[in-house]
C-alpha cells in the first residue's frame, strides 16, 4: 500500500485539508502550545530534529525560526499537506526539509537525530502503529535524545470528556481510545524511554491538550 493509503489525513478527508491552518489555530491555542513544546525541546545550534507528522509544518518553521542553525526535517505520509507545508516553507525564510515517509518507517538511520518533535499525530495512528512508531522514533535518537510530543490526553474533567467527543467523531473512536485513557506514556516507557514525564496540559475547546517529554538512555 502507498505512503497515502496508510496515513489518515489532518482532518480525516482530504478535501478539508486546505482548512486545516486556520482550523487548528482557532481551536487547540496553536501558538502557546506549540511554543510551549519548543521551549521544553531546548533545541540548540548543531541539533538534528525530526517532526514526524509535520503536517503544514507549522511547528517545523517555528523550530528552525528559533534555533536557525539546527536543521529540521518534516516527515509526513500525506502528500497533500506536504504540497501546503512546502508552500509555506517557501513563503518563510525556508530551510525545512521535507520526507514523504509513515511514521512507523521512519527513512533514516539509526541513531541520527538529537531530538524528535511530534503534535497531534498519536490520535490518528492505531495502537500497534503507536508502538511501531514510538520504536522508531527511540531507534532514530541519539543516546540522551529527547522525544517532545503534544497530543490529546486524559481529560481534567467530564466537560472537557464531553469536549473531546467533537475529536473523535471527526478522527474515529478506536485510534483516539489511548490518548482518552492517558496510555501514551507508559507506551513510551515500553518502547524504551525513560524520565517520561506530562509536562503540561491545556483545556481547549475541543478537549484536553497535553504535552509529554521522554529521553533515550544514554
Ligand atoms: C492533525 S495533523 C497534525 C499536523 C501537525 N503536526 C500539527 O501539529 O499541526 C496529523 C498529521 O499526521 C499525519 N499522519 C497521520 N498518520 C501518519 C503516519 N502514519 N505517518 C506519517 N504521517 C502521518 C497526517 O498526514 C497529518 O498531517
Amino acid at each position: 500500500m502507498s505512503a497515502h493509503a496508510q496515513c489518515i489525513p489532518a482532518l480525516r478527508f482530504g478535501w478539508l485539508t486546505n482548512l486545516y491552518d486556520p482550523l487548528i489555530r482557532w481551536t487547540t491555542r496553536e501558538l502557546a502550545i506549540k511554543g510551549r513544546l519548543l521551549e521544553q525541546a531546548g533545541i540548540r545550534g548543531g541539533h538534528r530534529v525530526l517532526d514526524v507528522g509535520c503536517g503544514t509544518a507549522t511547528l517545523a518553521l517555528l523550530a528552525k525560526r528559533r534555533c536557525p542553525s539546527a536543521t529540521v526535517v518534516g516527515l509526513d505520509g500525506d502528500a497533500r499537506i506536504l504540497a501546503l507545508a512546502r508552500a509555506k516553507i517557501a513563503r518563510s525564510a525556508g530551510g525545512v526539509v521535507l520526507t514523504q515517509a509513515l511514521s512507523y518507517e521512519l527513512p533514516y538511520a539509526a541513531v541520527s537525530f538529537d531530538r524528535v518533535l511530534s503534535s497531534l499525530v498519536f490520535h490518528h495512528l492505531t495502537r500497534e502503529s503507536k508502538g511501531k512508531t514510538l520504536r522508531e522514533i527511540f531507534r532514530v535518537l541519539r543516546p540522551g535524545g529527547e522525544l517532545h510530543l503534544a497530543d490529546w490526553g486524559r481529560a481534567q474533567n467530564v466537560p472537557m470528556r464531553l469536549a473531546f467527543v467533537a475529536i473523535q467523531l471527526l478522527d474515529g473512536f478506536a485510534t483516539t481510545a489511548d490518548n482518552v485513557r492517558g496510555l501514551l506514556p507508559a507506551m513510551m516507557a515500553e518502547a524504551g524511554f525513560a524520565q517520561v514525564e506530562e509536562t503540561a496540559r491545556y483545556a481547549t475547546i475541543v478537549g484536553t491538550l497535553c504535552l509529554y517529554r521522554a529521553r533515550k538512555p544514554g
